[in-house]
């Protein structure tokens, strides 16, 4: 039996999910379970990179969270609604829910994940966080037996390439942020990204994990990058910083019960490891006992990224599904062709 999903949106994260999932299906045999059952749209008329057959797209999107063939939700359309509904309705309904949507995390996780309970079903979100980086599994299973004193990151993409060429090129904010549009980096909207909102989803996610709380965004500080100078910049590289959006989760040093979580523009020493993460790339610094320092580094946005994020979730989720014909131990499976002969 295979397992059945419906995909809501067909933007740059839904195209860039429905075409690793159509050409890779050699690359772990529980994608050969997978079927792109629906896909909904907002509009047909809109070209599209992808083929898909006849009758499985639809502007209908109600009618793929109420369908009962579909075992699988995978939300990419963004935004707060119908995202939020959406993905109620489909919990509800039994459905597991795959989401690339930190937003509506970020601001209805309760709801979301009192709801996922209730029916017993899975939200995996992967994707809401450091695009391509795999960090939401390694906080909440990995790393979780370490006591988290700070989650340190640049989960910007957009600003960090703002910032990363206005430094290295002295270019102009305008200009740069037209850029990071076209390539598809930043938000529709770019406001969440440049007065550091999408930071502020993302590290109350993070820090919600880490830290085995729930952060609500009031209790997050967010500044974005609007007010950063070249000239800032310049002085900056004088005295041996550089200027980044950080996104900061800490407890404090003097009482471990206090959590500060903010995002602002820091300077940040040239030694320190967060310092040369440029360009559209993220980076998650986590410090805790007895591990201490674990930096996680990737893409942190694009569609190729942020699809692999997605797509992983789809996995855990199918695996999870057909427990018993998954392997437990994927290291000692054959999964790739090529690589068989020499597969222990
Ligand atoms: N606009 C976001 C960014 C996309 O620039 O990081 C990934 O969440």
């Amino acid at each position: 039996m295979g397992v059945k999903l419906g995909i809501l949106g067909l933007g740059t994260v839904g195209t860039g999910t429905v075409q690793l999932l159509q050409d890779t299906t050699d690359r772990n045999p529980l994608l050969q379970e997978v079927e792109i059952y629906r896909v909904g749209v907002r509009s047909l008329d809109k070209p599209r990179e992808v083929q898909l057959p006849e009758g499985v797209v639809t502007t209908d999107l109600e009618s793929i969270v109420n369908d009962p063939e579909v075992d699988i939700v995978v939300e990419v359309i963004g935004g707060l609604e119908p995202a939020r509904s959406l993905i109620l309705q489909a919990l509800k309904n039994g459905k597991h829910v795959v989401t690339a949507n930190k937003a509506a995390i970020a601001r209805f996780g309760d709801e979301i994940f009192t709801t996922a309970n209730e029916a017993g079903v899975y939200v995996l979100l992967e994707a809401a966080v450091g695009g391509g980086i795999p960090v939401i599994q390694p906080l909440k299973q990995s790393l979780s037996v370490n006591r988290i004193h700070a989650v340190t990151g640049i989960v910007n993409g957009t600003t960090n390439y703002i910032l990363t060429r206005m430094q290295q090129e002295g270019s102009n904010f305008e200009d740069v942020l037209v850029d990071a549009q076209r390539l598809g980096y930043a938000e529709a909207d770019p406001t969440a990204d440049v007065d550091g909102l999408d930071a502020g989803d993302k590290i109350a996610i993070l820090a919600s994990l880490a830290f085995g709380g729930r952060i609500h965004l009031e209790d997050v500080y967010a500044e974005g990058i609007r007010q950063v100078s070249k000239t800032d910049i310049a002085y900056a590289e004088k005295l041996g910083f550089v200027i980044k959006l950080l996104a900061i989760a800490k407890l404090h040093a003097s009482d471990r019960s206090k959590l500060s979580v903010r995002v602002h523009p820091t300077l940040v020493p040239k030694a320190h490891p967060l310092a040369s993460i440029n360009g559209v790339y993220n980076a998650i610094l986590v410090e805790g006992e007895p591990i201490g320092q674990v930096m996680l580094f990737g893409p942190g946005a694009g569609a190729g990224a942020t699809a692999s994020a997605v797509t992983s979730d789809i996995l855990h989720l199918v695996a999870t599904l057909k427990t018993s014909t998954a392997n437990p131990n994927p290291l000692l499976a054959c999964r790739h062709q090529d690589y068989c002969e020499i597969a222990p």
